[in-house]
């Protein structure tokens, strides 16, 4: 009950503005850590929108997610300059490392792994960011040191 009056909240607060979606979807992961199940029918209403099309604005930009994260956040660059160099085999590494695919978290709650678009790293492909840090140059091997630091 306290998420939907906050969720109310931040709905009045976005009340008469153009294209409130997006803006209401960030408020709402910024106090969440995610955008709560619950919340999407009452976003959904407010905004004379049907759940389904607000779950497919979630869906399409990938900044949003409907599970809180694990401890850590662990953003492995898909964007081309990084599959040129091998990103494809570090994630499907990092994958098999972990046990869960995109967007899901650790048995333990340690890690979530989420895809991202270009970290502006090109050089130094693939990119990664781990828990807000960039870092360069991610193999398997650099993968497993990294992992190993935040667990
Ligand atoms: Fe990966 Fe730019 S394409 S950092």
């Amino acid at each position: 009950a306290a998420t939907l009056t906050r969720v109310s909240e931040i709905l009045a607060a976005h009340d008469g503005m153009e294209g409130p979606l997006l803006p209401i979807l960030h408020a709402i992961q910024a106090e969440f850590g995610h955008v709560p199940q619950a919340a999407l029918p009452v976003i959904a209403q407010n905004l004379t929108l049907s759940r389904a099309e607000v779950h497919g604005v979630m869906s399409f930009y990938h900044d949003f997610r409907e599970e809180p994260a694990g401890r850590h956040v662990l953003k492995l660059c898909r964007a081309e300059a990084c599959q040129a160099m091998g990103a494809d085999r570090v994630a499907a590494h990092a994958q098999k490392r972990l046990g869960i695919e995109w967007h899901e978290t650790t048995a333990d709650g340690a890690v979530t792994l989420e895809p991202v678009f270009c970290l502006g790293l090109c050089a130094c492909a693939p990119a990664a960011l781990v828990d807000g840090r960039v870092v360069g140059r991610v193999d398997e091997a650099r993968f497993d040191a990294l992992l190993a630091e935040v667990r």
